[in-house]
């Protein structure tokens, strides 16, 4: 039998994980999705086709038809979304992927038979590759919590936490892969503007970097010492490291993720 899954709000990582979950296993799974907007619904519908569509003002339809239902709008939309949902919620998975939003908000507008979840995903969750931190409301017997961590692991690696370290993991998974393609985008157009064709140089330095990422972790490999260990006095990567230190980019990063950091400790606190 199909399971029944409901995404409220349809962007970026509903699309990441509908596609996760459709993978090497279209036919277990029945979605439909809600948008505010039609374009957003017809970004969605293009990349998941079987998917049904709702405008928002059927949300409380997509929950009642719906097993399992993630919650993938923005912060600031969570609340009205709560209460227009409430009365079809009993009994039913909620899973909220919305930075900011605690067990506690949620268990405060939903049905008290809900089971609720929260969870912070990133993008390779569409390849199963992503990470899943995620931390489970009152109320989860035994078999379902083994059955929630086996939905999870559908996206990649799924880790139950501490609540207390969501706005942490927020910055450093949720947006971890910002960081890496705002990294990847200054090499890719150096590699491109000095010669390299396009698709080559996004081929090499891709692999260049899932390579080390593998290697890292499958030596377990100290990051400090592999540099250290790249970098002879004098040489190529020596002359490329210095000009970053002289900028202060450590410092720099540091700071970037102090920002994100305090941001996300404030949405927490709202
Ligand atoms: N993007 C990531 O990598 C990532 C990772 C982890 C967690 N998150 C969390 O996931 C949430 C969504 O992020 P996103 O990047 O996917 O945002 P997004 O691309 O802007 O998608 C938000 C979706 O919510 C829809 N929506 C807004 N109000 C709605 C309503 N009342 N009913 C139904 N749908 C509604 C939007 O429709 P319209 O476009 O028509 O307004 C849009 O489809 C955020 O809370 C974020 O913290 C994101």
């Amino acid at each position: 039998m199909k399971t029944r899954v409901g995404f409220l709000g349809a962007g970026r990582i509903a699309r990441a994980l509908a596609g996760g979950l459709l993978r090497g296993e279209k036919d277990s799974w029945e979605l439909v999705a809600s948008t505010r907007t039609r374009e957003s619904g017809e970004d969605f519908g293009k990349a998941i086709p079987q998917a049904r569509l709702y405008p928002e003002e059927r949300n409380p339809d997509l929950v009642r038809e719906s097993q399992i239902i993630f919650l993938c709008v923005k912060p600031q939309e969570v609340c009205g979304i709560l209460r227009q949902i409430r009365p079809a919620t009993a009994d039913k998975w909620i899973i909220s992927v919305a930075a900011g939003i605690s067990l506690a908000t949620m268990a405060a507008e939903l049905a008290p038979s809900a089971r609720i979840l929260r969870a912070m995903p990133n993008l390779p969750s569409l390849l199963g590759r992503g990470v899943t931190p995620y931390c489970l409301g009152p109320g989860w017997g035994a078999d379902d919590r083994e059955r929630a961590k086996k939905l999870l692991q559908r996206f990649g690696e799924a880790v139950e936490v501490d609540e207390k370290l969501f706005p942490l993991l927020t910055v450093l998974v949720g947006c971890g892969p910002a960081y890496f393609c705002a990294f990847l985008a200054p090499l890719f157009r150096f590699a491109v503007e000095s010669g390299l064709p396009a698709p080559e140089a996004r081929r090499m330095l891709l692999s260049t970097f899932s390579g080390t990422a593998d290697l890292l972790q499958q030596t377990n490999l100290d990051p400090v010492e592999a540099v250290r260990e790249s970098r002879t006095p004098g040489g190529i990567t020596h002359a490329a490291l210095t000009i970053l230190e002289e900028r202060e980019w450590q410092e720099t990063l540091r700071r970037a993720l102090d920002a994100a950091w305090n941001r996300a400790k404030t949405l927490e606190e709202v």
